[in-house]
């Protein structure tokens, strides 16, 4: 309901708000700059101008950035708040967390018509989070085992040992590029949902990923 009294809440603590976006701008960078490794042309105006290694040299530098953005949350998730929390990833585990999913579902389905504020993440948004979290580590997995090929006898190449025993190198490229689409699918479908859940729950959801604060009706979730 529009004018119920509402409470400022901090509920995305800083570190949650720049894993974010840092990892928001770096799959972008990664997104376009893979498309050009698997699709390349010609571009530069010679070989010399050594266009198609700037952009692998783009796509590895946005690859580190990611990589250490997705560890700093990790870490975040056994030291920050109870919303940045990694028990708050798998609400399945719990009856409160089945019930929440539950009341989620049947609102996306159209069953019921108000939408059950939550505090935190979404129960539904966060079992998205942590498949989208497996994709992620993947990524990582695949990427740095392709790129550890230029170097057979580092340490990099070492350890991902298992990766060479598990996948061919096309194998690895194909899961590469197909979970990219995996991405895509989430994306879609997460800014679809942050948008309805900030028009639905007049709670600033999509702000609240920039200052940290929602408004809600509930005092405590
Ligand atoms: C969301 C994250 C990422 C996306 C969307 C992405 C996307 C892509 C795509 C589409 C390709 C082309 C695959 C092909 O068809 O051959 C590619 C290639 C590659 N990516 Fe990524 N990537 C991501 C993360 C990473 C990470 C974390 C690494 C780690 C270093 C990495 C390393 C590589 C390497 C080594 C190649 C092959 C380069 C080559 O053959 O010259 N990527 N990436
Ligand atoms: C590459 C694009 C994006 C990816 C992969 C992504 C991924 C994620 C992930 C993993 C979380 C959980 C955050 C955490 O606890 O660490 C999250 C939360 C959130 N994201 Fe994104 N995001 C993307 C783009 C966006 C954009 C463009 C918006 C704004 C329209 C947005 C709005 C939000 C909001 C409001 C939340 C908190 C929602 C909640 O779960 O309660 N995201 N996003």
């Amino acid at each position: 309901m529009p004018n119920q009294p509402k409470f400022k809440r901090y509920i995305w603590e800083l570190p949650v708000r720049w894993c974010h976006w840092i990892n928001m701008v770096s799959i972008v960078i990664l997104a376009v700059t893979g498309f050009l490794i698997g699709s390349p042309y010609s571009i530069g105006s010679s070989a010399s101008a050594y266009a198609m290694g700037w952009i692998r040299f783009v796509h590895f530098t946005a690859a580190y950035l990611f990589t250490v953005s997705l560890v700093s949350r990790v870490i975040w998730s056994l030291i920050g708040n109870e919303y940045a929390g990694w028990r708050a990833f798998f609400p399945f585990f719990t009856a409160k967390g089945r019930d929440k999913m539950v009341k989620m579902t049947r609102y996306y389905l159209l069953i019921d018509k108000q939408v059950p504020e939550t505090i935190g993440h979404n129960p539904l948004a966060t079992t998205a989070y942590t498949t989208l979290f497996v994709i992620y580590i993947l990524m990582i997995l695949t990427g740095f085992a392709l790129y550890a090929q230029h170097a057979p006898q580092g340490i990099m190449h070492k350890s991902l040992g298992f990766m060479y025993s598990m996948f061919s190198a096309q194998g690895m490229r194909l899961a590469h590029h197909f979970s990219m689409y995996l991405i895509f699918g989430f994306v879609v479908n997460h800014i679809y949902s942050a948008w309805l859940m900030d028009i639905k729950e007049h709670g600033s959801e999509i702000s609240s990923m920039f200052s940290g604060y929602k408004f809600t009706v509930k005092k405590e979730d």
